[in-house]
């Protein structure tokens, strides 16, 4: 009787510390930060508004050399996380992926120290650019043009 007991103790331990390991580990090989900075050198402050279905950012005002950034850890089961924002740059805007299936495989770097991937994004003059990281060195790629913001009247 006893030794039933022990063995059913030792088993859900050996279960919980199994549930426990795994989901420590979606963070440790699925933990991402992105990073959105506005590089335009203006007074005039950027509004960045990014989000994914879960998650809310909240909208952002960037001044020169502001960001925003986030971290998050992907399902390791089925990996489907997708992040966009919405820029605003006074009569243009421009709206896109800043994490999905495609793009996270160009980013990624690891922040050893933190054992994080990093996806690092720059709002240019000219448009929304991008780090590609797939070499190991730091390319900056431009991604996507402005939009003129349609006003309706
Ligand atoms: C993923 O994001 C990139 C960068 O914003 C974009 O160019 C691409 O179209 C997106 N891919 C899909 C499948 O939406």
């Amino acid at each position: 009787m006893i030794n039933k007991l022990i063995s059913i103790f030792i088993f859900f331990t050996t279960f919980l510390c199994i549930i426990i390991a795994v989901a420590a580990k979606a963070c440790w090989s699925g933990g991402w930060t992105i990073n959105v900075a506005n590089e335009i050198n203006s007074p005039d402050k950027l509004q960045v508004h990014c989000k994914s279905k879960n998650n809310d950012i909240g909208m952002k005002e960037l001044g020169f050399h502001q960001s925003v950034d986030w971290k998050f850890c992907e399902n390791i089961i089925a990996p489907s996380t997708l992040f966009f924002c919405h820029v605003y740059k006074g009569n243009q805007e421009q709206v896109f992926d800043v994490f999905n299936h495609t793009i996270k495989q160009l980013c990624r770097e690891q922040d050893r120290s933190k054992d994080y991937w990093r996806c690092s994004w720059l709002i240019q003059a000219d448009g929304i650019h991008f780090i590609d990281r797939r070499d190991g060195g730091e390319k900056n790629i431009k991604m996507h043009d402005w939009k003129n913001i349609e006003r309706v009247f």
